[in-house]
This record gives structure tokens, C-alpha cells and sequence, in this order.
């Protein structure tokens, strides 16, 4: 199922609660749309959720960041300055093949991705009518992903989303 909807910064965060208690160590979200459609301030309201401490920042710079302080690690992405090919010399796919310690996994401009996990939860960012909100539309590859997303947005759709 593919989920669409408009989301203002203050519902942000409850929108993330509702998804953390869904998310399994080893889950990759990704996070595509243009620059300022709200990319980095989901992860934060993620980050937060999941009980980090720290603040979590853009890594156009670092590429990768890793947060150790959640219930489970964050491992934050973001690909805006690499090409596909200098994309794939990261080698993100450690992170969902077992070589680190499982976590959550969110990656910006995931367009720019060569190697995809077989399951994966990918979120598409872009304006929305109202200035105040961004549109959000919701897809899963894999069984164990479209089983996570499915119970989130049924939880979600009963706390905060208005019949489409
Ligand atoms: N759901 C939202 N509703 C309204 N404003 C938002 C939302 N998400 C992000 N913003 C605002 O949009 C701006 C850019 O967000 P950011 O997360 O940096 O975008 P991206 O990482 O996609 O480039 C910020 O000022 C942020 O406060
Ligand atoms: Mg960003």
C-alpha cells in the first residue's frame, strides 16, 4: 500500500513516537524529495524518539553519522553531494547486512542509492498546500517492511491522520 498525507512541524514528533514503537533494529527508511521538503527534520523527531541525546545534524559533511544514545542505534545518511557512484563507495549496504550493530537506518536523497536493501520503508517529501505542512507518501519493498509500515499507519490513522 502506498499512504499520502500532510504533516505540520508540531505533529512531527507524535508521528514519530507512534512509528518508533513499530521500527525493528535493522529497518532502513528511505528519505527522498528536494532540499527543504523536511528530510533532516524527520530524523530528528525520530532521533528524539527513539530517546538520543544529542542533537541531530545534517551530515551533508560527515556522510554518515552514527547515534548511540536511542534505545537502538541511529545511522543518519545523507547523500545531497555524492553522485550515485561515489554513493555506492560508502557502502551503506553494511548497515543492513549484519556488519554493524542493527539499527535504524535513514538515509537522505536515497534517489541516489545504486544498491537497495531488499526491504526497505521509503518516505517521499515534497511541499504541500498549506505552507506550514509537507506531504509525506509512504511506501514498503519486502514482507517484513509492508508488515511495519501497514501497523504503523493503522496506529497512526487512529491517533492523528483525518479520513483522506
Ligand atoms: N512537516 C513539516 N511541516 C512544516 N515545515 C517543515 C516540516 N518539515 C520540515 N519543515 C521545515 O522545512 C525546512 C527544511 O527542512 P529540512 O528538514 O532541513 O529539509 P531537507 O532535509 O529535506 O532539506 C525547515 O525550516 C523545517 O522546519
Ligand atoms: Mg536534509
Amino acid at each position: 500500500m502506498t499512504y499520502v498525507h500532510q504533516i505540520g512541524l508540531a505533529e512531527l514528533d507524535i508521528l514519530a513516537r507512534i512509528l518508533t514503537k513499530h521500527l525493528v533494529p535493522n529497518t532502513v527508511l528511505l528519505l527522498q524529495g528536494n532540499l527543504g521538503a523536511g528530510k533532516t527534520t524527520f530524523v530528528q523527531s525520530l532521533g528524539r524518539s527513539l530517546g538520543i541525546k544529542e542533537s541531530i545534524t545534517s551530515p551533508s559533511f560527515t556522510l554518515i553519522d552514527e547515534y548511540w544514545s536511542g534505545r537502538m542505534p541511529l545511522y543518519h545518511s545523507d547523500l545531497y553531494r555524492l553522485e550515485p557512484a561515489a554513493a555506492k563507495e560508502l557502502h551503506l549496504e553494511l548497515y543492513w547486512q549484519g556488519e554493524f550493530t542493527p539499527g535504524i537506518v535513514a538515509i537522505e536523497w536515497a534517489e541516489r542509492l545504486l544498491v537497495l536493501p531488499e526491504q526497505f520503508i521509503q518516505i517521499n517529501f515534497a511541499y504541500a498546500i498549506r505552507e506550514d505542512e509537507r506531504q509525506l507518501t509512504w511506501k514498503a519493498e519486502g514482507e517484513n517492511a509492508k508488515l511495519i509500515l501497514d501497523n504503523f499507519w493503522q496506529d497512526l490513522s487512529s491517533q492523528i491522520i483525518q479520513a483522506e
